[in-house]
């Protein structure tokens, strides 16, 4: 007998058991130090969205290097003392039987910083960005070993998930795009030569963390331009990243030319994802506009994806995943101080 599985069944990845199919996904704040140290604002921050229902959250898009964050008040896990703060985090979601991943980051051309940005090839994001460096090979080595040390950082911090940023136009997906990737050595080209770098990153960054703990990547699977990367690549890229150790592809879009989709709805990325799945048999999250329970029960239920990750949906109503157990009929499990907001007055 097929049992099929719905927003509330519980999902096991490598050594990892998560008790739903709920994750805050990962939402820049710009609040840190602009030395990339958090404060206040994201013990405050991420600690709510710990008792928000979900299963595993996900910290924002933080750097590798200090030349590749997005601003200069991204969080950062370049330096050992980086880590102090964010294990304070951890430790809190995990007091609330909370899983915590991290989105290691570098944004590439997309640094809006006073330092000189660095890209597969000299091509700005627009007008309003700083024209980068094509990178050299020394240049490469150097932010694969940034990333392997970040993801050593974030082991010890104690987080369960690493999710390798690869989507909205920050370095790894300039490096997968031919609209952004025009170099002509073995680093840009055919699909196999744009994927180089990216991979190297990933394979750095697999064997650098526990054999049991999941790795995810988040790519941006339609670019919205005729000459942008092609469901082809993309399904080439899930495959390669598979075999690479990759649990989850968790399937966005955009972000790499200043065009947006021609239309958003509920949903509107979930074909992109179930596609990759479809085809690669591989792990997926959806992601966009699923903050609708039922709708979000029913992508789960109909194997579209296997994980729902939600960002304004939770920033909005910091109670999301009770709320929706509660819509679906499904027991609500809020944190014990929470339970009596979710007793039927008289019952
Ligand atoms: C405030 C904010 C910050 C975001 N920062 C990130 C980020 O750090 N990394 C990332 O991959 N996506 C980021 N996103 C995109 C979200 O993770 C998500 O993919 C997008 O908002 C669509 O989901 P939603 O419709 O549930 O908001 C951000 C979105 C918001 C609203």
């Amino acid at each position: 007998m097929l049992i099929l599985a719905g927003l509330f069944d519980p999902l096991a990845i490598r050594g990892l058991t998560l008790k739903n199919r709920i994750v805050v996904s990962p939402m820049c704040q710009y609040q840190a130090e602009e030395t990339g140290y958090i404060n206040d604002w994201h013990t405050v921050h991420y600690g709510s969205l710990a008792l928000a229902g979900a299963s595993l959250m996900f910290v924002e898009a933080t750097s590798v290097e200090a030349r590749g964050r997005i601003s200069n008040r991204d969080v950062g896990l370049y330096e050992d003392g980086q880590m102090e703060g964010l294990r304070r985090i951890v430790d809190f979601a995990h007091g609330q039987d909370v899983k915590v991943g991290i989105q290691l980051n570098h944004a590439g051309r997309k640094a809006d910083l006073d330092s000189e940005p660095i890209a597969p090839s000299a091509i700005a994001f627009s007008d309003r960005y700083k024209l980068p460096q094509a990178m050299t090979e020394d240049d490469m080595a150097q932010v694969v070993r940034a990333f392997e040390e970040s993801a050593k950082r974030a082991v010890e911090a104690g987080f369960d998930v690493i999710e390798v940023h690869a989507a909205h136009g920050y370095l790894l997906h300039q490096f997968l795009s031919p609209l952004s990737n025009q170099r002509e050595d073995g680093y840009g080209g055919s699909r196999e030569g744009r994927l180089r770098f990216p991979l190297a990153v990933v394979c750095a960054v697999r064997a650098v963390i526990p054999e049991e703990m999941p790795l995810f990547v988040r790519v941006s699977a339609s670019e919205y331009h005729p000459a942008g990367l092609t469901m082809d690549d993309m399904r080439f890229y899930a495959q390669a990243f598979k075999d690479a150790g990759v649990s989850l592809i968790d399937v966005s879009s955009g972000g790499n030319v200043p065009t947006p989709p021609d239309k958003v709805y509920a949903g509107y990325q979930i074909p992109l994802a179930e596609a990759i799945r479809r085809d690669i048999d591989i792990l997926v999250g959806g992601v966009g506009m699923l903050d609708d329970p039922i709708l979000a029960d029913s992508i789960v239920q109909s194997n579209r994806a296997d994980l729902i990750f939600i960002a304004r949906g939770f920033l909005r109503n910091k109670n999301w995943g009770h709320d929706a157990a509660l819509a679906l009929s499904h027991p609500v499990e809020p944190p014990v101080p929470y339970v009596r907001a979710y007793k039927i007055p008289n019952a």
